[in-house]
């Protein structure tokens, strides 16, 4: 072999390695049609276990990849895990094709246990929802329909969570959900479901510490932001909000749990064509507190309920009829399965 030939190998397998995080690597197709979720847990677990040069993951622009549900678990090598997302992740749209979930989540991303994990890039993940809300009980009622449906993205007990940038659609329950996580970052995300769509929450958080939202827009079925039980530190600013039901603390203390929601910070949101604006409900029965809510520099137009605050929600209301069917699948991680 040359030397000429020699040099140029060597740059090939240089260039090859760099790109070595790609989940082409690991056998993706990303025509939208053949299904990648294998290929995309492989990337994942060999980014965390450091396997990979860089200690990162890589979804290419220009292609369509199409994934069931996917466990990204930690915890990982590198801190932190950057997964970089430029193409398109579309979920399954076919609900049978579906395994059922745990905890009252049927999750289609979960990040679980990461320590340390950037999510960046301006790609979209489209859901693909519709098949879920047309089987979905509230305006479909019957033997068959269902209350769950899969989260978009959940973070599960992680912590320094950064996620910037991406584009979220027409999720099938809820975008984005953070639950047992601590320090999580989310800013310039754009979510957009259709304002009919069944529990489409933009961002839910419950029993987290330390989250901030901030320069994105959220126009979803239910709660642009929504905020559960045992959460603390959290703020939302520089949002705007609509189609939606608004910015809520709560639904809390349903079945008498225990609440300790405190240092909650709204400011700078625009509310535009939402059913509700600054709202907090509690269930009555729960104990607990609610304390430290600031909702400041907020801007309605065409609000229906500007400033709500209900503490005996879903009593004397119209859900009664729903709250029967809750209570049979009474695992939900969200107070008030709708509203
Ligand atoms: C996050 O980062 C901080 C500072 O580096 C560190 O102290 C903490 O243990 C990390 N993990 C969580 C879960 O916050
Ligand atoms: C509150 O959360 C922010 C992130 O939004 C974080 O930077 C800050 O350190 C937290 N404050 C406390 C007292 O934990
Ligand atoms: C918004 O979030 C980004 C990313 O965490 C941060 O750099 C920026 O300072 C935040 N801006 C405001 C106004 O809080
Ligand atoms: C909210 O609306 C006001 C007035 O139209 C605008 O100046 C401001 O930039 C908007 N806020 C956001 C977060 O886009």
């Amino acid at each position: 072999m040359d030397r000429g030939l020699l040099v140029l190998v060597a740059i090939l397998g240089l260039l090859w390695l760099s790109n070595g995080e790609s989940v082409m690597k690991y056998g993706a197709v990303g025509d939208g049609i053949a299904d990648d979720t294998s290929a995309f847990q492989k990337a994942w677990e060999n980014a965390c276990k450091g396997s990979s040069k860089t200690g990162s993951v890589h979804v290419p622009a220009g292609k369509v990849f199409l994934l069931n549900s996917l466990h990204f678990t930690g915890p990982c090598i590198p801190k932190p895990l950057l997964f970089t997302i430029d193409g398109e992740m579309i979920a399954q749209s076919d609900p049978n094709k579906w395994e059922n979930g745990e905890n009252g989540v049927i999750p289609w991303l979960i990040f679980d246990q990461v320590d340390g994990l950037a999510i960046v890039g301006r790609g979209l993940l489209n859901g693909q929802g519709k098949a879920w809300w047309d089987i979905h009980c509230r305006d479909h009622p019957g033997p068959n329909c269902i209350w769950l449906a899969p989260t978009m993205m959940t973070f599960s007990n992680c912590g320094n969570v950064t996620l910037k940038s991406l584009r979220f659609r027409d999720s099938a329950q809820t975008h984005v959900l953070v639950m047992g996580s601590q320090n999580v970052y989310i800013s310039d995300i754009k979510i957009t479901s259709p304002e009919a769509s069944p529990n489409t929450d933009g961002i839910h958080i419950t029993s987290s510490t330390s989250v901030s939202i901030n320069h994105s827009d959220i126009a979803a079925g239910d709660d642009c932001v929504s905020i559960g039980d045992q959460v603390n530190n959290v703020t939302v600013s520089f949002v705007n909000c609509g189609p939606g039901h608004g910015v809520s603390v709560g639904s809390l203390g349903r079945g008498g749990t225990e609440v300790a929601v405190e240092n909650i910070r709204v400011w700078h949101v625009n509310f535009t064509g939402t059913t509700n604006g600054a709202r907090i409900k509690t269930w009555p029965g729960g104990t607990g507190y609610v304390r430290g809510i600031e909702f400041f520099d907020i801007r309605f137009s065409s609000v229906q309920n500007p400033i709500i605050i209900d503490q005996f929600y879903e009593k004397g209301s119209s859900h009664r009829e729903s709250e029967i069917h809750e209570d049979e699948w009474n695992i939900g991680y969200k107070g008030g399965n709708e509203a």
